[in-house]
């Protein structure tokens, strides 16, 4: 059992009140990406779950084993918590081949050598530097020896995988291979994972669940999918997909059963009983959410479609960005595959209101989820 409970944990470093009453459930296999800004306290709260750092209150459990417990100042030391940690600054030893780096911790254990070759050039196949096995760290690459560094804790099999910013040195072909590696590697030896990154992509991509930070505390715990389509808060929709979110203020009225919208894409109604429990009453200021992708673009006016203007276009190929006017708003929509505008063309726009979120400007939450 991999599981691991982290309760109430506040860390302080002097006043700088670093981790906020943090709780947070890691369950047995899950890929957990600890995700947000920098300094947001993403490293710190590995460093709490390895044993590198001393939280100030709060406690944590892995599996049945109580391994923090602040109110009896007890810290099991990082060695006996079996788990294995690659480091945002890869630590690999100066003196040892690559070979050598990766192979130290299982002679440690005492696995038989013919054993140990078959599991370290696993690892260095999969991370793809088998070819600079006998080369020393100082001879590789940033890239290449955080590949050793992950390496050296996949040959582990540890149960448990702690991995802060593993790629953040590789170039983007490099790191879609790498992720893809992490998932197969994830999902065929069962390992429990907590990863950390600010790249919402990687968080997206890999993920069973997703822990979103901010400044020290929790905004939300979600699939990423589930993230990704209700977003708890504006930060959470704001950080989370590329293209970024559109945001577009109206005012909201919620009498009886009802939730009426306004904003300049037009008014809209809604079941009260749809809306989440922050959801106001009376009448309040409120920010659509809408995501580039769930605007449908039309080149002749069509049912229910309302009309812009192309304030410019993005050809990239793959896909086409328009940026797109009405009102006082500007926002973005993304087409798929190759799409003409020109500027200033006139367009027609339909947008389905399932498809939105809204959100109390004033308190930031979720109003109104996608269904
Ligand atoms: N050893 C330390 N002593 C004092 N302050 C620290 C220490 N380590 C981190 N901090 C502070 O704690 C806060 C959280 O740092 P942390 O390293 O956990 O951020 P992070 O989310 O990992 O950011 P990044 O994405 O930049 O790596 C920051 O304000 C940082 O300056
Ligand atoms: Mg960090």
């Amino acid at each position: 059992m991999s599981k691991i409970v982290l309760q109430n944990i506040d860390k302080f470093y002097g006043n700088n009140h670093v981790l906020k009453n943090l709780s947070l459930t890691i369950e047995d296999g899950d890929f957990m990406t600890l995700l947000g800004p920098s300094g947001c306290g993403k490293t710190t709260t590995l460093r709490v779950i390895s044993g590198l750092e001393k939280p100030q209150n709060g406690k944590m459990f892995i599996g049945d084993k109580e391994v923090i417990n602040c109110d009896e100042a007890y810290y099991l030391e990082p060695g006996k918590r079996e788990l294995n940690l690659v480091f945002q600054s890869y630590a690999l030893w100066p003196h040892m081949t690559v070979y050598d780096n990766i192979a130290f911790g299982l002679k440690i254990k005492k696995i038989k050598p013919d054993q140990i070759k078959k599991m370290v050039m696993n690892a260095l196949t999969k991370m793809k530097i088998a070819e600079f096995k006998d080369r020393y760290p100082s001879e590789l690459s940033g890239g290449q020896q955080q590949r050793v560094a992950m390496a050296r804790a996949i040959a582990s099999e540890a149960k448990l995988l702690l991995l802060d910013e593993p790629l953040s040195n590789l170039d983007a072909k490099l790191r879609i291979d790498m992720r893809a590696e992490l998932k197969r590697l994830h999902k065929e030896l069962g390992t429990t994972i907590v990863y950390v990154t600010h790249d919402q992509i990687e968080a997206m991509t890999m993920s069973t669940k997703i822990a979103l930070f901010k400044e020290g505390e929790l905004t939300q715990v979600a699939a990423p999918l589930d993230l990704y389509m209700n977003p708890a808060t504006l930060m959470a929709a704001d950080f989370i997909g590329n293209p970024r979110i559109n945001f577009l203020e109206g005012k909201a009225t919620r009498s009886g059963s009802q939730l009426i919208t306004t904003c300049s894409i037009g008014t809209f109604t809604f079941d009260a009983s749809t809306l989440t429990d922050d959801a106001p009453t009376g009448d309040f200021d409120c920010v659509f959410g809408l995501r580039p992708e769930q605007i449908g673009i039309f080149t002749e006016p069509t049912d229910g479609a309302i009309e812009a203007l192309v304030y410019a276009d993005q050809p990239a190929g793959s896909e086409t960005l328009v940026t797109l006017q009405r009102g006082p708003d500007e926002f973005l929509a993304k087409q798929i595959g190759i799409q003409q505008y020109t500027i200033n063309q006139k367009v027609w726009l339909r947008i389905d209101p399932n498809k939105f979120n809204i959100y109390d400007k004033k308190t930031e939450k979720l109003v109104k989820p996608v269904n």
